[in-house]
């Protein structure tokens, strides 16, 4: 197994990162440890350009973001964590690839459509072509497996029909090029919604603040948020089909299942019937308590800005020499000459 998958460095780690892909990033790096598969998990520096951002903040985001993923279990010993950046490899296939992807591909990407707006004229090139850097990104490794929240799905069938129709034009059957990826989406929690609204994911890019736990709120930010977390007036229902139409409750039900370790039924066998006022509270202690060992080690990690620096260099050098041969091969089934 060849595991790979990527986050943005943009603002803080938030609770759906966390349970959509981080989390599922660590069961990973603890199964191919056993079973001698290798994780690369790295920092998608090169995809934040696509929209307006402060290069300062970009820096350090960079740097926190590593002391979060480590906080959070991923082990640089045992996975190969870096940022796309120190891995020119990663835009040099975008490259290449660009000449098998397609505009009407790209052009039916949802992301590509909500963060474009109506502005499309004034959205960068960037934007537009950040699935084919995205499939770049998993194809340069070979990845079997691409752990990541539903959001990620659409771009990596898109991934998947770049890597098909570059094998069927430039290679032969017997010696494809590249592997097709399989996304792997953890099933209970492949949408974590905001706390605002049922309806919309969390995501850093919301406004709000409220809409969303960040892994280093203080335990006071936590229960706050989710006192404040939009529900509805009824009481919680005894059976998961009696939170269907109600996205909030639905959100808040799912996220205690997932911190907790249960199933969704088994929540509701403890609180059916309950309102949120007793629910809301148990949701925020548990909360608080799972997120506290991590909270911890990022404020300790945080501050080892060279350590930092080392782990993200000592990846680069792992992923640049797995990179190599792919990206070889890919010149070479291309006609390009390389000396
Ligand atoms: P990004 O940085 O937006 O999110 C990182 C991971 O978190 C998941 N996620 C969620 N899962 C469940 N509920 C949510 N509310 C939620 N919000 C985010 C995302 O699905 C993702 O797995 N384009 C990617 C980064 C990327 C990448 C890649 C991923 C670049 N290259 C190659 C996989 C493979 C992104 O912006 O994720």
């Amino acid at each position: 197994m060849r595991i790979v998958s990527g986050i943005q460095p943009t603002g803080n780690l938030h609770l759906g990162n966390y349970l959509g892909a981080i989390r599922t990033w660590v069961s990973m790096q603890d199964d191919a440890t056993a079973t001698g598969g290798e994780c690369l998990y790295f920092l998608a520096d090169l995809h934040a350009i696509s929209m307006p951002h402060v290069p300062a903040e970009l820096a350090a985001n960079t740097r926190e973001m590593v002391a979060a993923l480590v906080a959070c279990g991923i082990d640089p010993e045992r996975s190969i964590l870096f940022n796309q950046a120190q891995v020119p490899q990663h835009a040099e296939l975008q490259w290449l690839l660009n000449g098998t992807a397609r505009m009407g591909w790209l052009n039916r990407m949802t992301q590509w459509k909500d963060k474009a707006g109506k502005n499309r004229e004034g959205a960068s090139v960037a934007l537009f072509t950040y699935p084919v850097l995205q499939a770049a990104d998993v194809l340069l490794y070979q990845a079997t497996h691409v752990p990541v929240g539903e959001d990620q799905k659409q771009h990596l069938e898109l991934g998947r029909d770049i890597a098909q129709k570059f094998n069927n034009d430039f290679a032969s059957p017997e010696a494809p090029v590249f592997t097709l990826p399989q996304p792997f989406i953890p099933p209970e929690a492949a949408r974590i919604m905001s706390l605002r609204d049922g309806t919309a994911k969390m995501s850093k890019s919301d406004p709000s603040d409220m809409s969303r736990i960040n892994m280093t709120d203080s335990a006071d930010a936590i229960m706050q948020k989710i006192k404040k977390a939009k529900t509805d007036p009824e009481p919680l229902p005894s059976e998961a089909a009696g939170l269907e139409g109600r996205p909030e409750a639905k959100n808040l039900v799912s996220i205690y299942a997932v911190m907790a370790n249960v199933t969704v039924a088994a929540v509701l066998s403890e609180f059916g019937g309950e309102g949120f006022g007793k629910f809301k509270p148990a949701l925020g202690e548990l909360l608080v308590e799972k997120l506290a060992p991590i909270n911890r080690r990022f404020t300790e990690l945080r501050q080892d800005r060279a350590a930092l620096d080392a782990i993200l260099s000592k990846g680069a050098e792992k992923a640049r020499a797995l990179a190599i041969p792919t990206l070889e091969k890919t010149y070479a089934a291309l006609g390009l000459m390389r000396g």
